[in-house]
């Protein structure tokens, strides 16, 4: 994870580092650091904590300069500290990194160093790099006056071993920083005599729009001369120049207390934006443009393969339910951290689908490479565009929900469910797995969902808020569903888990007779999502047995059913819809109730301790 950012330009470079910090903070926010060229020397101020407390340390520093960079870290070699706060410098201070990812020969290139003489203050594997580039860079120059701390770098890059997305600077070369990218992502923003460099474009929007995304092995080198790219061999690549789609007023909060909360409210809006100009209510058609090509073999599959975690692993339940029902295709849903490690059984012609909200989750992007070398197709639903999973896909769709900037993922969930849905459709409508009167339906049921969300937020938003101030103090809870709504209970249990820290597990609600159900007493609140379908009567059963172990209820339900009104503790009506639409509509209060839990809690919302938004290390 962690967030990067670097600065050449005219500007005072410290400002712009530091703001573009307080955007990727999202990212990570155990340590930050900012390097800068002061007075041709390097200089490094760095700090355990927030950006905000880095702030502080630079407060009355001299930090004016033109070139810098800048982390916010989440740990993976090393306790959050000072000491392992980036920027690393090397021994002898020739080199300043910062680095996202893991070098994973860390230990083997130590002891290699160590036997040079090198010594190390901190327990990172990024320290290690800065010495790496340090030693390759003096032992050459003795003999070649020309060696570049660029080809010092190429050199140690071929010879590591993980991820990185790195940010360099040498005292040697003042005005000039380096960039190097292997599957960690990293943004070059280029606008007049300035360049940024950045981890995600999130925080180059408000200087630039012209981005270039580097690829694995691409070393760029941005000086007062211009930017060049190369790879490992120093062969020159000619750098092709994105457009920026994520907009300012995306990334700020827009009056709400938190970014979760705006983008728990947004859905209305996002679920709309991933549907339109896909779905076309007037001749009841369904367009996914980057899935056309590949659009007759996704009819033929006889098996999906969904690879994905956490939040996105949860909409590719729905997903197989949803491909299941409609498009009869047998539907597996991967952990992709399992996936990439238990030696799976793939076909040349299973289709693989990627599911994730960054695009650059390190164990999905894993088994998506997995999965290619395998011969099967590979294609992704992510939110980022550019992202890595993106790029390593041979098709997809782009779910349009805007930048989700809270670590809870909320509105990428709700519109990975919105795309999964029109695929299904697709697929059955070909197929005739589905008549067009069902296609119809359901698609004018999404057309509607927008709505009815808004409609619920009126008439439940404050219901919520009283129910979560009389469970706010239980240590534990249980969600309940069944069919479609089981995936939504799970993930409203990890909505709970990781902004509140209350331990919260998802069930199907049958099983509950099957162990958890020894759980059930007068302090487990459970949440059981008993909207009118077709299970409503076996999930009734399932709520009178909780009730008859005297445990809170908390009852999703149909708008207007009074069947519950008299057994559950505390009742939330959702408006009528589907049943394959019921995730759209009823995972939205259950993010609320976490919401306003973790909250009352006095959590960190938008920054759960040990979390961070993308998570792009194993
Ligand atoms: C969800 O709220 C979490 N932030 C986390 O589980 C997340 O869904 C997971 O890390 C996958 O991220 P991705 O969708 O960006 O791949
Ligand atoms: N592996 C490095 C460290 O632990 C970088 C972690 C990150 O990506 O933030 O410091």
């Amino acid at each position: 994870m962690c967030g990067i950012v670097g600065y050449l330009g005219f500007r005072n470079a410290t400002e712009i580092l530091i703001n573009g910090l307080k955007r990727l903070e999202y990212r990570g926010y155990d340590s930050a650091g900012i390097a800068l060229i002061l007075d041709n020397k390097l200089k490094i101020y760095k700090c355990k904590g927030k950006v905000a407390d880095l702030e502080n340390l630079i407060k009355y520093k001299n930090t004016i300069s033109t070139i810098g960079i800048g982390h916010t870290r989440w740990a993976t070699h090393g306790e959050p500290n000072d000491i392992n706060a980036h920027p690393h410098q090397s021994m002898k201070g020739y080199f300043s990194i910062i680095h996202n990812g893991i070098i994973e020969n860390y230990i083997e290139l130590r002891t290699f160093l160590q036997e040079k003489d090198y010594k190390f203050i901190g327990e990172t594997d990024t320290e290690i790099l800065a010495n790496f580039f340090e030693y390759v860079y003096l032992k050459n120059k003795t003999s070649n006056e020309n060696y570049s701390p660029e080809d010092a770098i190429r050199a140690c890059l071929q010879k590591v071993d993980g991820a990185y997305g790195l940010v360099i600077l040498c005292k040697d070369t003042p005005n000039q920083l380096i960039a190097a990218r292997k599957s960690s992502p990293l943004v070059i923003g280029s606008a007049k005599k300035e360049y940024f460099i950045a981890s995600d474009a999130s925080c180059l929007v408000e200087y630039t729009d012209r981005v270039i995304y580097l690829d694995d092995n691409d070393i760029a080198i941005i000086n007062n001369r211009g930017l060049t790219i190369t790879d490992l061999e120093n062969n020159v690549h000619n750098p092709i120049f994105d457009k920026i789609e994520v907009k300012l007023e995306e990334i700020e909060k827009a009056g709400f207390d938190h970014y979760m909360l705006k983008e728990i409210f947004e859905q209305p809006t996002s679920i709309h934006n991933t549907f339109r100009g896909r779905l076309n209510l007037k001749d009841k058609s369904i367009t996914l443009g980057g899935l056309q090509e590949i659009f007759p073999e996704l009819v033929k599959a006889k098996r999906i393969i969904i690879i994905a975690c956490g939040t996105s692993w949860h909409a590719g339940l729905v997903g197989e339910y949803l491909f299941e029902e409609l498009a009869r295709i047998p539907t597996e849903v991967e952990y992709a951290s399992e996936f990439r490690y238990r030696n799976p059984i793939i076909f040349e012609d299973d289709i693989i689908l990627a599911i994730s909200q960054s695009g650059e989750t390190a164990d999905t992007l894993a088994a998506i490479k997995l999965a290619k070398k395998s011969g099967a197709k590979v294609i992704g639903i992510c939110n980022v565009v550019g992202s890595s999973i993106a790029r390593e896909t041979i098709a997809g769709v782009y779910t349009h929900a805007g930048a989700e900037i809270g670590v809870a993922s909320t509105k990428a969930f709700t519109s990975q469910i919105t795309i999964l849905t029109m695929m299904a459709l697709s697929i059955g409508l070909s197929k005739k797995t589905i008549s067009k009167e069902q296609f119809d339906d359901i698609l004018i049921g999404i057309s509607e969902v927008p709505n009815k969300i808004e409609e619920f937020f009126k008439t439940q938003t404050d219901n919520i808020k009283e129910i979560s101030e009389k469970i706010y103090n239980k240590k534990n809870s249980i969600y309940l569903g069944r069919g479609y709504l089981y995936p939504v209970a799970m993930e409203g249990a990890l909505k709970l888990k990781e902004i509140s820290y209350i331990h919260a597990e998802g069930y199907p609600a049958a099983e509950m007779k099957h162990g958890p159900i020894a759980l059930i007493d007068e302090e487990m609140p459970v949440v059981v999502i008993a909207p009118k379908e077709n299970s409503y009567d076996k999930i009734v059963s399932n709520i009178q047995e909780v009730k008859a172990r005297h445990g809170i209820i908390i009852a999703i339900v149909t708008k207007g059913e009074k069947n519950l009104k008299n057994v559950a503790d505390y009742i939330i009506e959702i408006p009528e819809t589907e049943a394959q639409l019921l995730p759209l509509i009823s995972v939205i209060p259950l993010q609320l109730l976490a919401y306003y839990i973790a909250t009352k809690l006095g959590k960190n919302v938008d920054q759960p301790r040990n979390l961070a938004k993308s998570v792009t290390v194993e």
